[in-house]
């Protein structure tokens, strides 16, 4: 926590978010008055409410966050562990206090093994370069999943380009769901050749929850390094990393009520240690002169350059918010939500699901019979009701399902049953004209 002396102006902040907490504890999820704490739920789009259902490719940002950003550049606006004076001492603390928030979110062992990044992609690049260059020999085999973003997929085939290693898909049961069974296989064929499992917590095509914890098992059994992407797992699921026994875990703000830009790194200590910088300039350094250089401590050493402050400070505000939230109380009503959404939909005759209807976080895809998925999403935004279309940047998962792309429709915690009715509302319309 910053100091009442170094930082009034957080301190009046502290103290409104301990009034809030009091508020929120003493009541049931009320989603109504969640959705007052976001000031773009309230806009017209093209005349009508908004509906805002493509929370998987963001989410919108509460006032908490909103007047975070403009405090900052306000009041303590300044670089971060350089400077010697007042503004750069509020930031620093401000800053690394965000750090502890947001590696107490997903308990990591220490707040050092919480590395900043913009997003999950430069995540991911990160470990495909400091640990795989390092530790991927030809021959070695690098698995991921068939439901994998392109994020997840294109930094290991430039790896193993590199260092003419292999990357492979493990299969998907019927459901969309990563299948053990394959991945089984997979492990008696290549056994310890596989150096590396990276794979989605939630799929954000699909919204498959997968068996995350049962392939960090086998990824340790043949002592090959476990990557979690949570890019679309953070905002619905509670995520424990020292219980996970990942090796890596990631996620970005913008998914979770903070800024884009933003982004998280765990790594476990020992292995961050054996690792080599991504990115090298400013603050990665311990030493530098021209017979050698040598590194910060973590998590700095992977910290090069100055850092997206504000978007950082936001990031913690975002999940001080989220966190004031009773977890189960909050899945339940999302998760009955779009049970609701899935049902009402697939009442339409020509709706399709694309995915599990069950063990889904949030995540409605679906195909309507006659109708293309980028015509169903502009007749939908015509009504002010905003999807995703396409192929959600996962062109292997939509050549293994045989779909040319899907609708999307995503859920976040502020969505409610009006929003649904209007989309199945706008579904039915988007049906009559293509009938
Ligand atoms: N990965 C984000 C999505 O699924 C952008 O939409």
């Amino acid at each position: 926590m910053l100091s009442s002396t170094s930082s009034d102006h957080v301190s009046d902040n502290e103290q409104s978010l301990s009034k809030e907490d009091a508020r929120r504890a003493s009541r049931v999820f009320d989603v109504e008055s969640v959705r007052q704490d976001f000031p773009i739920l309230s806009r017209l789009v093209h005349g009508k409410p908004l509906v805002y259902l493509d929370n998987a490719a963001t989410t919108q940002k509460p006032k908490v966050v909103i007047d975070a950003l403009v405090d900052y550049y306000t009041s303590y606006n300044a670089n971060v562990h350089r400077g010697a004076h007042f503004l750069a001492t509020e930031a620093t603390e401000a800053f690394e206090q965000a750090r502890t928030t947001v590696a107490n979110f997903i308990n990591t062992a220490k707040p050092s093994e919480l590395i900043w990044t913009k997003g999950c992609t430069e995540g991911l690049n990160l470990i495909a370069y400091g640990w795989g260059d390092l530790f991927i020999s030809p021959g070695d085999i690098i698995l991921v999943s068939e439901l994998e973003h392109h994020a997840n997929i294109v930094p290991w085939q430039l790896l193993a380009k590199r260092r003419d290693a292999r990357v492979l898909p493990i299969a998907l049961n019927d459901e969309g769901v990563i299948d053990l069974a394959a991945l089984d296989k997979l492990i008696v064929l290549h056994g310890k050749s596989i150096k590396a499992i990276s794979i989605s917590h939630v799929s954000n095509a699909l919204g498959s929850i997968n068996p995350v914890d049962k392939i960090v098992e086998r990824a340790k059994s043949i002592d090959a390094i476990s990557i979690v992407d949570g890019a679309q797992a953070v905002a619905h699921l509670d995520v424990d990393v020292q219980a996970l026994g990942c090796d890596f875990y990631l996620f970005s703000g913008h998914k979770l009520f903070g800024p884009t830009g933003t982004g998280a790194l765990y790594g476990r200590e020992e292995i961050l240690d054996r690792m080599q910088p991504f990115q090298a300039g400013g603050e990665m350094i311990e030493q530098v002169s021209f017979s050698g250089t040598t590194f910060n401590t973590l998590p700095f050493k992977f910290e090069a350059g100055t850092p997206h402050i504000e978007g950082v400070i936001g990031f913690g505000k975002a999940v001080e918010y989220f966190s004031q939230f009773d977890h189960q109380a909050r899945e339940q009503y999302e998760s009955e939500l779009l049970q609701y959404l899935i049902s009402e939909s697939t009442r339409i005759e020509g709706v399709r699901q694309i995915g599990p209807s069950d063990n889904n976080a949030g995540v409605f895809s679906f195909l309507l019979e006659g109708c293309h998925p980028s015509d169903v999403g502009m007749l939908l935004d015509e009504q002010g009701i905003a999807i995703r279309t396409g192929h959600h940047c996962a062109q292997p998962l939509m050549s293994y399902l045989d779909v040319p792309g899907t609708a999307r429709a995503s859920l976040a915690f502020y969505n409610n049953r009006d929003d649904v009715d209007r989309f199945v509302s706008a579904l039915k319309q988007a049906k009559s004209l293509f009938a």
